[in-house]
């Protein structure tokens, strides 16, 4: 079943440059569709400034979308009040890429954990404790860290109790903003064990963010790759490390030298594009090139590309954008 459905949704800033000029348009998100169906992880990978977070804001329905819709269980989110407000609120959580930021300094970790389970009247006042020391557990936390602040804790502990404040209110949809970025490489692999764990206990499905394909390619069964706003290209993760299409999704792999793929064939793949393109800048979202917007990197440029801009077409049950196929 089809949990989340984003279509053609658009996010535009206008931002100011100067005093004396015109606000400029700033094209966010820059209509982009996807699906995301029961116990499933769609990712969303890109570089830094593409348009990611934006997403997960629309998503969550902190932000409205300039136009297009997200439907939640067939439902426009940003149609949604009162009782059916406070259940998507509820089905819908976010892990942020700092867990540090997103707890409040001033909270205790058992303040923390049982302020959803409060707000969402979850569970009868005498058994919130049992229930916080459950939910530490299930993120590989002892009961002794219930009275300790934020501060006290390492990166990878403060990741975990975001994790279990998300996991209180029982949701469906985690949307996980790059929850490894902040972390060690040695801590990284522990909470991607654990985001997979508690996805099969809890069957939930992920919306994953994140820069790096060596995370996504162990952790997601479709994938987005975003450049500008726009998804580029949509496959399936095995299918898209075994050949990307697009050129951008190629350089992104290249530039992900460490990706163990598993077997041969995919590995040497992977090695034979080494494309020059990355050390050139991304373009500013306020300024989009015309044509294809990654033409100015672009190692496999030609004739139209600086001119026409390529429309999503489907080629051997694959979506990609590129004047290529
Ligand atoms: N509130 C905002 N006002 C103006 N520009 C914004 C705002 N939020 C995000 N942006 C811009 O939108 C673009 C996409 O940002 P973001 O979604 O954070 O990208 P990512 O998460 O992929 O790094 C960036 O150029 C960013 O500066
Ligand atoms: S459309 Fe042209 S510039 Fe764009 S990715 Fe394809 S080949 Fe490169
Ligand atoms: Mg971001």
């Amino acid at each position: 079943m089809t949990l989340l459905k984003v279509n053609s949704l658009k996010k535009y800033f206008s931002v100011q440059k100067g005093f004396m000029t015109n606000p400029l348009t700033l094209k966010a998100v820059d209509g982009i569709d996807f699906s995301l169906d029961d116990d499933k992880i769609f990712a969303l990978v890109g570089e830094s400034g593409c348009g990611k977070s934006t997403v997960a804001r629309l998503i969550l329905r902190l932000i409205h979308p300039t136009s297009g819709e997200i439907l939640f269980r067939g439902q426009n989110i940003f149609d949604l009040n009162g009782d059916s407000l406070k259940a998507f609120r509820k089905s819908v959580q976010i892990i942020f890429q700092d867990p540090f930021a997103s707890l409040n300094p001033r909270r205790n970790i058992y303040d923390t954990i049982s302020e959803p389970l409060k707000i969402h009247r979850i569970i009868e006042k005498q058994n919130m404790k049992n229930k916080v020391v459950e939910l530490l557990s299930e993120v590989g936390l002892g009961p002794d860290i219930m009275n300790r602040y934020p501060h006290e804790l390492s990166g990878g502990q403060r990741q975990r109790i975001c994790i279990a404040r998300a996991l209180a209110v029982s949701p469906k949809v985690i949307v996980a903003d790059e929850p490894l970025s902040a972390l060690d490489v040695s801590i990284q692999a522990q909470i991607l064990n654990l985001l997979q764990e508690l996805k099969k206990e809890y069957k939930l499905s992920f919306l994953f963010i994140s820069h790096d394909l060596k995370v996504v390619h162990y952790f997601s069964d479709d994938i987005g790759v975003m450049y500008l706003g726009k998804i580029v290209e949509y496959a399936k993760t095995d299918d898209l490390f075994v050949k990307p299409l697009h050129p951008y999704t190629e350089l992104l792999l290249s530039s992900a030298p460490k990706i163990r793929l598993g077997n041969e064939k995919t590995s040497l793949h992977a090695k034979r594009y080494t494309l020059s393109a990355d050390k050139l800048e991304v373009p500013s979202p306020i300024n989009i090139p015309p044509g294809c917007p990654f033409h100015p990197r672009c190692p496999k440029k030609f004739e139209p590309c600086d001119k026409v801009v390529p429309e999503l077409k489907e080629t051997n049950g694959r979506l990609v954008t590129c004047h290529l196929y």
